[in-house]
């Protein structure tokens, strides 16, 4: 059986990157099935960090294929941008990497609507949106009538329909250079010519072959349009719900799901984070953690692990084993706390609420547990972690009811500590 998929269960920047960057070894292709150029994945090698958003960080490797399926929306000018840094820093990308024709292409008016709407939400809190103008393109996919896919841009009728879409969103947006923009999106379209590909007939023979495959989710499950912390998410399935849709391979093909969490909780952009600690440890976190989102430079939010939260991705995504990521940035605290159930009105709750006020007021109750001193990055084996540090990466597979598999200790590659747990 040849899938696995890796998914994050928080609100995103797990180290998915690292892990998929580690996993690629064992995989002839990697797949970005969601999401757009909001996505930031960090790979760190031999002192060299690679920062992607829509290639999936599988390109790093020689011998393996990329493939951006149809339920992701692209930008052509930032993929262009991304082809041409990994060019230039000696990357090979020719022949190793494709687009579907299916994918939904950003035009500047949805980073222009992105602009203007955020903000906007009902309660008065901003959903702070990474501007990439993922929302506005994903509603006019579903939409459709001002929908652009990739393949479009190489029809005959795709001067018709641009102008038709360009009238309606001038009154939308206000004035468009819609000459320029047209010309623009001819010449990327020639550039992604070569690339552009019927992905989901690629991907169905690869995996009736029996050739490996990873799926690279982006974002994280309490982002998932359908199953997040809604209006607070992002506009596509990021958890493992997603995969499917996204790629048009059957989840029958996926035997195994990572589910990935940092050992600690972040949240970039608005909405509800019970464990948000809004004081010293979530400075020390920040701090320790370099927790700065990788596409809009913004000070990630930081709090204590959300074990309701997790337990409800993870079984919402199918995760059969974890990976515990960033743990060496919990060192140096004295005492650390996994929340392990809500109290909600008074109630006691372990269910994830669906309901975003819910979830606004409810107060975790933590569970504490000893923290280690000692500098933990060295490691290579479970064994000679800290007492505590086990004890702790024990208490999440405890409360997920999953094996932890994977541990990091640090940003490299090499940094990496594979458990016994399966
Ligand atoms: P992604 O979006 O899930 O791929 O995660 P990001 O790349 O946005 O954020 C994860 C950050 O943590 C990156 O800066 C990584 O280089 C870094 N990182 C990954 N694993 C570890 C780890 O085990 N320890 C530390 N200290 N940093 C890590
Ligand atoms: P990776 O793949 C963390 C957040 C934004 C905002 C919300 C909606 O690196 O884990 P959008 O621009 O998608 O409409 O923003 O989702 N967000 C992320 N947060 N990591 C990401 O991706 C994210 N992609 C979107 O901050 O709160
Ligand atoms: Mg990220």
């Amino acid at each position: 059986m040849p899938g696995t998929c890796v998914v994050g269960l928080q609100w995103g920047d797990e180290a998915k990157g690292k892990l998929v960057d580690i996993l690629t070894e064992s995989h002839e292709i990697v797949v970005r099935y969601q999401g757009g150029a909001n996505a930031g994945h960090t790979v760190v090698s031999g002192g060299e960090t690679w920062k992607l958003s829509l290639i999936p960080s599988g390109i790093l490797r020689d011998d393996v294929t990329c493939v951006v399926t149809g339920g992701v929306v692209l930008d052509p000018a930032n993929v262009i941008r991304e082809i041409d840094g990994l060019e230039a820093r000696g990357v090979r990308v020719a022949g190793k990497l494709l687009f579907s024709d299916r994918a939904h292409v950003v035009f500047p008016w949805h980073m222009a609507e992105d602009k203007t709407l955020d903000g906007s939400v009902s309660d008065g809190e901003a959903i702070g949106t990474t501007g990439r103008g993922i929302g506005p393109c994903y509603r006019d996919k579903v939409g459709r009538s001002l929908a652009i896919r990739l393949g479009d841009l190489y029809r005959s009728e795709f001067k018709q329909k641009f102008d038709h879409v360009v009238a309606i969103k001038q009154q939308l947006v206000g004035d468009l250079d819609a000459a320029s923009i047209f010309e623009q999106y001819l010449a990327y379209a020639e550039r992604l010519r070569p690339l552009v590909a019927d992905t989901t007939a690629y991907l169905l023979d690869a995996v009736e072959e029996g050739k490996p495959v990873l799926f690279e989710g982006a974002q994280g499950a309490l982002l998932d349009i359908d199953h997040g912390t809604f209006p607070y998410v992002t506009s596509s399935n990021s958890s493992g719900v997603g995969v499917s849709s996204g790629s048009g391979v059957p989840g029958r093909w996926i035997d195994r799901v990572i589910g990935v969490v940092k050992a600690y909780s972040t949240r970039v952009g608005g909405g509800p984070m019970p464990t948000e600690q809004d004081n010293e440890v979530g400075a020390h976190l920040r701090e320790r953690g370099r927790e700065y989102g990788t596409v809009t430079q913004r000070p990630r939010r930081c709090g204590w692990f959300d074990a309701v939260a997790a337990r409800y991705t993870a079984r919402l995504s199918g995760a059969d084993e974890l990976a515990v990521m960033l743990l060496d940035v919990l060192g140096g605290l004295d005492e650390l706390k996994i929340c392990s159930a809500y109290r909600i009105n008074g109630k006691r709750v372990t269910q994830f609420p669906a309901h975003v006020d819910d979830l606004r007021i409810a107060e975790p109750e933590f569970e504490a547990l000893p923290g280690w001193k000692e500098e933990i990055s060295g490691v290579r084996t479970e064994a000679d972690l800290p007492e505590a540090a086990k004890r702790y990466i024990a208490r999440i597979g405890e409360l997920l009811g999953r094996p932890v598999s994977i541990v990091s200790v640090g940003p490299d590659r090499e940094e990496t500590i594979r458990c016994s747990g399966r």
